[in-house]
């Protein structure tokens, strides 16, 4: 099928559809491959599903449908003003779905199409670009030693809590360059407003005073652009302090999740996935291929959290897109269409086809960066302890996320692998030693809480999010 295809028949609308599958359906799946497989039998490569209850989208599976949709920004707005739900106050005013998709947009690339979008998006780009990759290694290394340490001495612990979010969290506020003791504060207000537990509203109000005082502080105190806050407070293109604040307030929500995600799947495939774990530990394949093959086979951003809006009506076959619908990009499905496949194992040498990291104007522009800290990351957790999953493999349960796809615990014995007095093996990108092997007591571990006891459940399933603190 095509975007543009031949009508035939009364049309599928949103509005008609009663059993609207839920979006987390697919991520909580054991393969959601098979979930997005019978979406796509029943309504072909467009499909309705619901965000969270009361928000439906049409949910794109095909990879040649999403690449045409993400790149026309005329057509597909991603100005949240243009959901039809947000105009029509459809939704309640705490809906979780707001947090990506507001009916006020924030003043970054993310929330706007065409002119504006290109002028809020220049300074993300040239701060990323300056932002030195030894500082991301460096700060990312120390981050994961500090969760290590904050594990404690039981010999257990979740690496999805105690680590992988934390150290996605933590490697994204020091690349905004927010120091440590307010990076602990932003960590634990995300981990209020994930829960909507009391005092999520104070939280947010707290992350943006935050925010908005590291860039007031940057531009004070003229310090060098080697951090993205830094960075951009000297961009010419932005307008007001705000626009910063908006602008890196994506990259501490969306961007720490997603690399959270990438390492509990990257840790997931050590401990749980027979067939990669062989090839991994016989040396057939290595770290880098494990996280491209995560990319590729079981994309851990699954849905993108950025839908777009159809700016007019606009016909699928049998669908029809209305004027202020919501879109939802399914990129792990559209890895898997096979018209991006040969079935020879030789022509997939190489193929960098997939869309993991989106593509057209709103594209990511931060993978080098975000496979700087998830393979620095992964390295410095398996230089440091020795893990067993203790839950069978088969008994690793998804989390209920409409986006990511990643494991929502991973219980693990651990032995410490360094000992007193033997030399650190460096990780790849790794220039000077972070730690004294042995060593754990460090000025930040006090403030650093011990591994939070195991799942909190999620009040609502569709606002699930990786929790980094308890
Ligand atoms: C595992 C890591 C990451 C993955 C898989 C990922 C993936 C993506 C994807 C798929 C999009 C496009 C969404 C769409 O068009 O529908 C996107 C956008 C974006 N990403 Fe990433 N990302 C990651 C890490 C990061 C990091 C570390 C940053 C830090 C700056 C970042 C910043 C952004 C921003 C600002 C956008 C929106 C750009 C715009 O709308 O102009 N991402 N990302």
């Amino acid at each position: 099928m095509t975007v543009q295809m031949m009508a035939r028949g009364t049309p599928i609308e949103l509005a008609n559809v009663a059993d609207l599958t839920p979006l987390t359906a697919t991520t909580s799946a054991a393969d959601p491959q098979v979930v997005y497989g019978a979406l796509m039998k029943r309504w072909g490569v467009v499909a309705p599903v619901e965000i969270e209850p009361g928000a439906p989208a049409w949910l794109v599976m095909g990879h040649a449908e999403c690449i045409d949709m993400m790149r026309n920004e005329a057509l597909y707005s991603r100005d949240p003003r243009n959901w039809r739900w947000n105009y029509e106050n459809l939704l309640a005013p705490d809906a979780p779905v707001k947090t990506f998709s507001p009916d006020v947009p924030r003043a970054g690339s993310y929330h706007h199409d065409g002119e504006t979008r290109r002028r809020l998006r220049e300074p993300l780009d040239y701060a990323l670009d300056a932002l030195p990759e030894k500082d991301i290694v460096r700060y990312t290394e120390q981050v994961s030693v500090r969760a290590i340490d904050a594990l404690g001495r039981s010999g257990s612990a979740d690496l999805v809590r105690g680590f992988a979010s934390r150290v996605g969290f933590l490697s994204t506020a020091a690349m905004l360059g927010v120091p440590d003791k307010p990076a602990m504060q932003l960590m634990r207000d995300s981990a209020l407003i994930s829960t909507h537990r009391p005092g999520a509203k104070e939280a947010r109000e707290r992350i943006g005073a935050t925010l908005m005082d590291q860039v007031q502080q940057a531009r004070r105190s003229g310090r060098p652009g080697t951090d993205l806050i830094a960075a951009m407070v000297g961009h010419p293109n932005f307008e007001s302090d705000d626009e910063v604040v908006d602008s890196v307030a994506v990259p501490l929500h969306a961007a720490s999740m997603f690399l959270g995600a990438w390492i509990a799947r990257v840790l997931h495939v050590e401990l749980a996935d027979a067939r990669f774990r062989a090839r991994w530990i016989g040396g057939r394949i290595g770290l880098e291929d494990v996280m491209q093959e995560v990319l590729w086979r079981d994309a851990h951003v699954a849905n993108s959290c950025a839908p777009r809006y159809a700016m007019e009506d606009v016909r699928l076959g049998d669908i029809l897109i209305r004027k202020g619908d919501a879109i939802v990009f399914a990129i792990s499905a559209a890895n898997h269409d096979p018209r991006v496949h040969t079935g020879d194992s030789w022509d997939e040498v190489g193929n960098k086809s997939h869309i993991s990291w989106g593509t057209g104007p709103h594209a990511c522009p931060a993978p080098r960066q975000a496979l700087l800290i998830t393979r620095t990351a992964v390295e410095v957790i398996q230089r440091e302890l020795d893990l067993t999953l203790t839950i069978p493999a088969d008994d690793v349960q998804w989390a209920p996320s409409p986006w990511v796809r990643q494991p929502l615990e991973l219980p693990v014995q651990f032995k410490r692998a360094i000992q007193r007095g033997t030399e650190l093996p460096k990780t790849s990108y790794q220039r000077t030693s972070v730690r004294t092997p042995g060593q754990v007591a460090r000025p930040m571990e006090a403030q650093w809480p011990s591994t939070a006891p195991p799942g909190t459940a999620p009040e609502r399933a569709s606002s699930w999010w990786p929790v980094t603190d308890a």
